[in-house]
């Protein structure tokens, strides 16, 4: 049987910064209120024209150079995202024709901020099944286009940004070990983004309501999340056979720093054991787990061997928890990010271009 591994990971995010103290002339709000109730310092946002297929494809050139793979080795791209450039066609579609992954399948996954696990795990899936041998996940977001800049209660929480891992097939074991994933239909209300689906489409009516914009009932889904974290931590970690003592982080969706807490308290971890960067991001959603692991790495703080847990929680509702041995960095051959660039580029334009001439031959004969 083969294992997946994590091999690469990279992560992309806007250069645009608002602090709280840019958020305090926005909405009836305190700098200081927004730090002691989220911990969130500042976050991120994507300036016209930088979509999640941008970011995602950003996070994923760093991830594929990391891992030693050109794009053209992939066979799966999964995108996990709540704020898909479209309905269709998918996201992961537009990430891949900017790679140029010229031989990988190509699927979106809502599955909100537990989208990064559920993608993490159909992948690995997939290539312990025997399927494929190596896929890209993609967490990508602009929530910031998604958010009432007028509702304090919502405003203050969000950014933008983007993660990717590579997984590849390897003989050794190791990789991801287990996971679990979970859903609540019932809860679907607490958080949400009404219009823009086939239940509501846009209408005049929908845009005035204010229905394309996130709702959230903020005190209910803290108190889901506090609720869920922990639990899904010890089922994924039994699910491995393994115990809290053989873990040497825990890498929480980063939402707010007081479900974080919480979830250590029940734990009964000490927080120096979580992964946290939420000061400076918030909430990116399915972005927040591969991002606090990229920093974590970069930081020295993750390394080879060590074995993780990745949880998080979200609409839905959905939670899980994914347990992981680190694999990488593998060494793999040195690739050329900017050469692959040139030639999906390229790709692109030729194979549009061959399309369009195909139109002006055929299109008339059918
Ligand atoms: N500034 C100042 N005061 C505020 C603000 C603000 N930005 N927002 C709310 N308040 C006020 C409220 O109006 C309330 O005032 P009142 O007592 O006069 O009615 C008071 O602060 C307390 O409100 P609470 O809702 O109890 O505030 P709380 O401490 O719970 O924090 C928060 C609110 C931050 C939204 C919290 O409930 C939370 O983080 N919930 C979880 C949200 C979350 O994780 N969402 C993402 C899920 S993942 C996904 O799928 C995208």
């Amino acid at each position: 049987m083969s294992y997946a591994h994590i091999t690469g990971w990279g992560m992309a995010v806007p250069e645009r910064v608002l602090s709280n103290a840019d958020l305090e002339r926005m909405v009836d709000t305190t700098a200081a209120w927004i730090l002691e109730r989220t911990g969130i310092h500042e976050r991120r946002i994507a300036r016209d024209g930088q979509t999640p297929s941008i970011l995602g494809a950003e996070a994923a050139w760093k991830a594929l150079k990391v891992a030693g793979l050109k794009p053209t080795d992939l066979d799966l791209i999964v995108c996990a995202t709540s704020t898909p450039e479209h309905l269709f066609p998918a996201t992961a579609c537009l990430i891949q024709d900017r790679l140029g992954a010229t031989k990988a399948g190509a699927f979106d996954l809502l599955a909100a901020c537990t989208g990064f696990i559920y993608g993490l795990n159909m992948a690995a899936q997939a290539i312990r099944s025997g399927s494929i041998r190596s896929a890209l996940v993609v967490g990508t977001e602009t929530l910031s286009r998604f958010v009432n800049w007028q509702d304090r209660n919502t405003c203050i929480l969000f950014g933008d940004g983007a993660g990717a891992f590579v997984l590849q097939a390897g003989d050794e074991p190791g990789g991801v070990l287990s996971a679990v994933l979970h859903s609540d239909g019932s809860g679907g209300g607490l958080l949400s983004l009404p219009a823009g689906g086939s239940r509501h489409p846009a209408t005049d009516a929908t845009v005035s309501a204010g229905m394309h914009f996130i709702h959230m009932d903020g005190k209910e889904v803290f108190r889901f999340a506090t609720r869920v974290m922990a639990q899904a931590t010890r089922e994924s970690l039994a699910a491995a056979g393994l115990e809290l003592g053989d873990i040497h982080w825990i890498v929480p969706h980063q939402a707010n720093m007081r479900i974080i807490d919480a979830a250590a308290r029940s734990l009964k971890l000490p927080l120096d054991r979580f992964i946290v960067n939420i000061e400076k991001y918030g909430n990116t959603s399915t972005a927040s787990i591969p991002m606090a692991v990229c920093e974590a790495f970069e930081q020295g703080l993750l390394k080879a061997g060590n074995r993780i847990v990745l949880v998080g929680f979200g609409a839905g509702l959905t939670w899980g928890a994914l347990t992981a041995e680190w694999t990488g960095p593998v060494g793999g051959r040195r690739v050329q990010p900017w050469a692959y660039r040139v030639f999906a580029r390229v790709r692109s334009a030729f194979r549009r271009l061959s399309r369009h001439i195909e139109g002006i031959l055929w299109g008339g004969k059918g």
